[in-house]
């Protein structure tokens, strides 16, 4: 550096040694000489400030998704689709808009091992003229659960044992073999794909089902997909097992260095559609997590790309304290009535204002760079750091402060497009023939690919085979409701392994 900042304490004073402590010189002194000084002193603020700053330097861990690495970059429209869409950032071919991605691990702590078999999030946040668009995804087409109150549950039989703090095969499989809606992603999870070479090699898939809306106001379902340009390359059960030793970061760093040197990642944008009328007549519930939307009857509409080409400056400002949301999203792209999405829209948001403070959204990686915003009633509360809009009314709609009302696409002139009427009940997804349909059609593209019902196998056994007999009965019925053919051959495989 050319001009060297001069060292301060955190209110700006100067500091002439940063390492050095106020102590009081004496000397012939019984208790001090060597070295010839006493105790410290309370007024050496220096020392005061930065050990009390310290001692706050973490913030809560993300309680899912904690170890993840991110990037900038920027989102590129490739082709028109006006038709059934009308957001403004989408609206002309070439139109660039900043994004920023994060991509994690799911169950794991912050320190936890990146090659690790788990869902992979993908969240991206794009700064659109219309505010923060973030499409929280994951790299798998699908989730474990469709009733969002099995959430906590779930997620607690991944993580550790209340007792040993050990992870626990035998809660883990008990949980799954009891809610067999969650095969379809569990077959995903254990295929390869479970644990993607890199993050730039894998795809990220909406899971679900949102409403696009055009000009007119008519709406669309739709399901969204990455692509990677890289091509979807993964590693086997061992090679992720001695990768989580030998090098934890692997993909971080992986990450990292590719941009670095200029390898910049990119990945093809789809999306799918489906009109009302075609949702009453699928076979399977648009609101239902579980469930893929056939290729081949709701084809993939290319209509961008996005490069990441841009490191963090800082990984704790810009990465860490990201906070992203189903619930930050523009008019014309709205959420379905899945269950699961409603119920995130409450929780992140909520879990950032637990993590991060009520001003989350102030962090500069949280503001909405390009629209700005004005929400006069949003005021004060913790680490309010951006002026708190001055001398502005605190409410909408002051005489001496004129405000704008616009109408999201949703609430068109058309008028709302949903209209229920009926009773409240207690509804538990129950268990149908067709929740299993899909995963044995996922059974036999593995088997398109030599080697990969093999893998599938294996890996479920090698994990599998830690849980108690009757678990593992449970688990044999549990994969056969697929194929009948996977139970009897993860049962040898155990046993094969059990040998070793
Ligand atoms: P298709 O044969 O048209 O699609 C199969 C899709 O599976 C491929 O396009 C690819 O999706 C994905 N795939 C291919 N090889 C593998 C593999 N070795 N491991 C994991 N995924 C693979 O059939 P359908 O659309 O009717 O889907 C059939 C089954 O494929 C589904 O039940 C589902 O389990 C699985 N699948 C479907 C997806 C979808 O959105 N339709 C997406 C991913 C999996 P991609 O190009 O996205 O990688
Ligand atoms: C992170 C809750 C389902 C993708 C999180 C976080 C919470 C959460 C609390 C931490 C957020 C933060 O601290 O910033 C839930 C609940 C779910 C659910 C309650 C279901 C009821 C899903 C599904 C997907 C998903 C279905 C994908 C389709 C992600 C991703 C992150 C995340 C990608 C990490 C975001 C980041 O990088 O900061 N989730 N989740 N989640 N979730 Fe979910």
């Amino acid at each position: 550096m050319s001009n060297p900042p001069v060292y301060t304490t955190s209110s700006g004073c100067p500091v002439s040694d940063p390492f050095s402590t106020q102590r009081i010189s004496v000397q012939n002194n019984d208790y001090a000489y060597n070295p010839p000084v006493g105790p410290l002193l309370m007024q050496d603020f220096k020392l005061i400030d930065s050990l009390a700053h310290f001692d706050r330097e973490r913030i809560p861990e993300r309680v899912v998704h904690a170890k993840g690495a991110g990037a900038f970059g920027y989102f590129e429209v490739t082709d028109d689709i006006s038709d059934i869409c009308s957001a403004k950032f989408l609206n002309q071919i070439g139109k660039k808009t900043k994004i920023l991605t994060r991509f994690s691990t799911v169950g794991g702590e912050k320190g936890s091992a990146d090659t690790a078999r788990d869902p992979r999030g993908f969240a991206t946040k794009f700064y659109t003229e219309e505010g923060n668009l973030d499409l929280v995804y994951n790299n798998t087409p699908i989730f474990f659960i469709r009733d969002p109150t099995k959430f906590p549950h779930f997620i607690h039989t991944q993580k550790r044992n209340p007792q040993t703090n050990l992870k626990d095969a035998n809660m883990f499989w008990d949980y799954l073999t009891n809610n067999p809606e969650s095969l379809h992603q569990v077959m995903y999870l254990f295929s390869e794909r479970g644990t993607p070479a890199s993050l730039r090699t894998m795809n990220g898939y909406s899971g679900h089902t949102y409403k696009w809306y055009n000009a007119k106001g008519e709406w669309v379902y739709v399901q969204v997909h990455f692509k990677a340009q890289q091509g979807v390359h993964n590693l086997n059960n061992e090679q992720a097992g001695k990768l989580a030793g030998d090098n934890p970061d692997h993909t971080t760093q992986d990450l990292f260095e590719s941009i670095e040197k200029g390898d910049y990642p990119v990945w093809d944008c789809y999306v799918q559609t489906m009109t009302l009328e075609q949702s009453k007549k699928a076979p399977f519930s648009v609101f239902d997590l579980t469930k893929i939307w056939p290729h081949a009857d709701y084809p993939l509409r290319h209509f961008g790309r996005f490069v990441l080409n841009e490191n963090p400056s800082n990984y704790f400002a810009e990465i860490e304290q990201a906070a992203f949301s189903p619930s930050n999203t523009i008019p014309s792209m709205q959420p379905s009535n899945d269950p699961v999405l409603q119920s995130r829209l409450f929780s992140y948001p909520d879990t950032h204002r637990h993590r991060l403070g009520a001003n989350f959204h102030q962090i500069p990686v949280n503001c909405p760079l390009k629209s700005g915003s004005f929400a006069p009633q949003i005021r004060d509360g913790p680490m309010c750091v951006n002026g708190n809009l001055g001398a502005t009314p605190n409410y909408a709609g002051a005489y001496n402060c004129p405000v704008q009302y616009t109408t999201s696409a949703k609430l068109s002139p058309n008028g709302s497009d949903e209209k229920y009427q009926g009773e409240v009940v207690p509804y538990h997804w129950e268990i149908c023939d067709y929740d299993f349909v899909q995963p044995g059609k996922f059974w036999d593209v593995l088997g398109k690919t030599q080697g990969e019902q093999e893998a599938l196998v294996h890996n479920i056994a090698s994990h599998a085979k830690d849980a108690q007999p009757f678990i593992q009965e449970k688990v044999f019925e549990y994969f056969s409701k697929a194929n009948p053919s996977i139970g009897p051959l993860i049962k040898k495989e155990i046993k094969k392994l059990s040998k070793l």
